[in-house]
């Protein structure tokens, strides 16, 4: 039997509206209200005066009164792309339908956004090689404009209906570096992940790198190239420093894609210009030699780490071939074989490197673990791989958290720390 109450008298109009309502499926914590004419999310705790009595076998509903509309975007202007569209592939297939709408919006590599209907978001999708986003859906663009409308449609210039949160899958520039959650913040709404500042850093890897050292969080020693030194640097002089063998990398980017492992000057000199096409700066570091061990992280103020797991690459480093063509690239062992107390000083260096560079909701923690047991931060990745086989899910997976309940709890924390924001003083009282 459910029973609704008010005590305003402008409402009473709504509750054979609601009573219908309550069959549907709906949002925690919130509900929807349309009285004719008005489209407005109101929340329980803002609206005192508007109460809800139901018996205890409608108490189920009472949580979900409308769904939330989750905006996954994926594809994008980076080297990225492919890994990109595998990844959104799953964590749309992960949404919990009861509880979640997916609007999906695909990003081509010109940047144009389109949405894409559900069947067809993708083709070739169990080819990593081929996969791509279908292209003839409609041209969309968000506003940063804050509250009205959000997403237009390019062509028709109209508002589409307005999305609760967005979940970035999106890996390296464009996407995982800030340019999105910023996108986001100007029109206020929830974004799965770090924020502008942790999502620049962690694609930074000059500047991760120096906030690392500053807080005496062991890492690989390094020298940045940009305009200002690519050509005085002589391989010479790097490997007095930095000893013989050497990693360049563009500075900002991922999977692999422009780095190179050296041993003498012709290979530095290639690996240089190859990593300065992908970027104007461009990292040297000294080889660590070592296990390479990766440990997910999940939360905001209070984050948890998971079991750690390891790559065991078949090639000279994990490259792009060993990470996403070569099926045999690299083996995952999940959990990675360490004693109880490597396995906490992992946990532990994650959770600080994560605070250290400013992370929020989730990050993977890539580490090195050297043969005298010494841990080196290797990189972070704010928007980590969430293909099939890829580690951060399967991380939480093996500690008890399911796919379903993983994307969940990521979208859950991107709304809190929103709705927290939400409440800080824009200007000052006097
Ligand atoms: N300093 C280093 N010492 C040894 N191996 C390294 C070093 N830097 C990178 N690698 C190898 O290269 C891979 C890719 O480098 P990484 O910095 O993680 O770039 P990306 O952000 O593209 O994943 C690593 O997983 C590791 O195998
Ligand atoms: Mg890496």
């Amino acid at each position: 039997m459910l029973f609704l109450q008010t005590t305003a008298g402008i409402y009473s109009q709504l509750i054979p509206y609601l009573a219908s309502r309550f069959l549907s499926i709906l949002h925690p914590l919130s509900c929807i209200l349309r009285p004719p004419g008005v489209e407005k999310k109101l929340r329980f705790n803002e609206y005192p005066e508007f109460f809800i009595v139901f018996s205890k076998s409608h108490y189920n509903l009472y949580t979900t009164m409308s769904k939330i509309r989750v905006a996954v975007m994926f594809g994008g202007r980076s080297a990225e792309h492919e890994v990109s569209l595998q990844s959104a592939k799953n964590v749309i297939e992960s949404l919990d339908k009861q509880k979640y709408e997916p609007v999906l919006i695909g990003i081509d590599k010109e940047g144009r956004w389109f949405l894409n209907d559900h069947s067809i978001q993708l083709l070739n999708t169990s080819d990593p090689r081929l996969i791509q986003l279908s292209g003839q859906q409609q041209e969309i663009a968000l506003t940063p404009t804050g509250s009205r409308s959000q997403l237009i449609r390019m062509h028709e210039k109209s508002s589409l209906p307005k999305i609760d949160v967005i979940f970035p899958v999106l890996h390296g520039p464009f996407g995982e570096d800030g340019t999105i959650q910023g996108l986001a913040k100007l029109a206020n709404i929830p974004c799965v992940g770090a924020g502008i500042l942790g999502s620049a850093v962690g694609m930074d890897k000059d500047v991760m790198k120096r906030l690392l050292r500053d807080a005496d969080i062991p890492n690989a020693r390094f020298i940045t190239l940009s305009a200002i030194n690519r050509d005085s640097v002589s391989y010479d002089a790097v490997t007095a420093k930095l000893g013989p063998t050497l990693f360049i990398k563009p500075a900002n980017l991922g999977s692999s894609v422009g780095i190179s492992k050296v041993r003498n000057n012709s290979e530095f000199q290639k690996a240089v210009k190859l990593a300065f096409d992908y970027d104007l700066k461009v990292i040297v570091e000294e080889e660590i030699k070592g296990r390479e061990i990766e440990c997910a992280v999940l939360g905001n103020d209070d984050p948890l780490a998971s079991v750690p797991g390891e790559i065991i690459p078949n090639a000279d480093f994990y490259s792009y071939q060993a990470k996403y063509v070569d099926e045999d690239g690299a083996a995952l062992s999940i959990p990675a074989q360490l004693p109880e107390y490597l396995v906490k000083q992992v946990q532990d260096l994650a959770l600080q490197a994560f605070r250290v560079l400013e992370c929020q909701g989730m990050a993977r923690i890539d580490i090195f673990l050297t043969p005298d047991e010494k841990l080196f931060i290797n990189e972070i990745n704010t928007i980590p791989g969430f293909t099939k086989i890829s580690m951060y899910p399967k991380l939480w997976e093996y500690s008890g958290i399911s796919y379903t309940e993983l994307v969940d709890r990521l979208i859950q924390l991107a709304i809190e720390d929103h709705d927290k924001r939400g409440k800080l003083k824009i200007s000052m009282e006097f």
